[in-house]
């Protein structure tokens, strides 16, 4: 009995597979490795004692995914594999929507096919647009994306709902994730962007260990405290846990869930150069630039729905999250 992590040699999902080996779950990873190296399976390995089984595969190869269902007596899938850079899905629409969406459907295609209807999918605060309330709830409106990333999130929840709705052997969780940053506190598995990166804790990161001279600020003049933009960053590791807990749900039946995954809290742009600043020791020089297009003011989440019901919070604060990313980010200055 296995669980399946599609993505699972990524950001996210080496975080998830390492809470869910200590949890005592056979784990079983499919990724393309389009955006990740597996390095970060042995890493993974290393710090939990256990080996993780790799199919090295893509989503939207059918035979691939059927040869390893046939194999593997997989139980539930965990979702993450996709891609996910806002601007990029801009200049590459069909890329993200084939990717994203085609590769989602062949996956609950085949999964169906052997019975395994048990589904926890990687959404995302995005679906919420420019939100209608702050805190967001679950009940606030999804709103209009700003780019194909966002719709491919809004879309599949649409899908995997109406699949779910048609067939209530499904069990399908939504889990909308704030802002993940922050690493595994052995400093080994983090976050490895390619090129530069587009959220703000890799590039201050990167800023940080010389890599890039400093930091731009996208905007200081919205509505927010200090005028620069308020997120909810929630730490890489406390995401992770959230997946188990999503994962013990999904033996009730639960037919279709959603949460948010947030801290709660919000954090500006300014709060978190200081936050990483008096975490480290390490001086964040930057300068303040244009509004970054498709950017909000403000985005945080009510995460009492999960505590109510998945029995999960947030454990790690601000201050955790920059010393834990830095510490991989230090001791890793070219990633894996
Ligand atoms: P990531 O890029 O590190 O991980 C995604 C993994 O999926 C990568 O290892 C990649 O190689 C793999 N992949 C992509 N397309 C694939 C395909 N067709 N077949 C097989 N493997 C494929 O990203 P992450 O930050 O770990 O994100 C994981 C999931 O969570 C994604 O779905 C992402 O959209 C979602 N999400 C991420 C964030 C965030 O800020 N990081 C926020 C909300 C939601
Ligand atoms: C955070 C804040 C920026 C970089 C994105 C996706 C979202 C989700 C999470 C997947 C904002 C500011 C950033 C920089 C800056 N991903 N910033 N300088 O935009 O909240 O969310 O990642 O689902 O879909 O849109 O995260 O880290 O890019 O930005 O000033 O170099 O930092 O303007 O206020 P965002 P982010």
């Amino acid at each position: 009995m296995s669980i399946l992590v599609t993505g699972g040699a990524g950001y996210i999902g080496s975080h998830t597979v390492v809470e869910l080996q200590n949890s005592g779950y056979d784990v079983v990873v499919v990724d393309n490795l389009s955006n990740s190296n597996k390095i970060s399976l042995e890493r993974v390995s290393a710090i939990t004692g256990k080996p993780v089984t790799f199919y090295e595969a893509d989503i939207l190869d059918r035979d691939a995914l059927d040869a390893m269902f046939e194999k593997e007596q997989i139980t539930a899938c965990i979702h993450f594999a996709g891609l996910k850079a806002v601007g990029e899905s801009v200049a590459k629409p069909w890329e993200y929507y084939q990717n994203n969406i085609a590769g989602t459907l062949v996956l609950v295609d085949v999964m169906r096919k052997h019975n395994c209807k048990n589904l926890i999918f990687s959404s995302s605060a995005t679906v919420y647009g420019d939100p209608a309330m702050i805190p967001i709830t679950e009940e606030c409106p999804k709103g209009t994306c700003t780019n194909p990333y966002g719709w491919t999130k809004s879309m599949l929840e649409q899908i995997l709902s109406d699949i779910q709705k048609a067939d209530p052997e499904w069990n399908v969780i939504l889990l909308r994730y704030f802002n993940p940053i922050g690493a595994h506190k052995s400093g080994t598995i983090g976050e490895n962007p390619n090129g530069i990166p587009n959220n703000l804790m890799p590039y201050i990161t990167q800023v940080a260990v010389g890599k890039r001279p400093e930091l731009g600020v996208f905007g200081n003049d919205y509505d927010t405290p200090d005028g620069t933009g308020v997120r909810d960053y929630i730490h890489v590791v406390d995401l992770a846990d959230g997946h188990v807990k999503a994962l013990k749900k999904l033996e009730e039946n639960p037919g279709l869930k959603v949460y948010n995954l947030g801290t709660g809290t919000g954090c500006s742009v300014l709060d978190m150069v200081k936050n990483f600043e008096a975490a480290t020791g390490v001086k964040v020089p930057y300068v303040i630039k244009e509004r970054r297009p498709g950017d909000i003011a403000t985005c945080y989440a009510d995460a009492s729905k999960a505590k109510a019901e998945l029995g999960w919070e947030a454990k790690y604060g601000i201050r955790e999250m920059c010393e834990d990313a830095w510490r991989w980010q230090s001791q890793n200055p070219n990633g894996y």
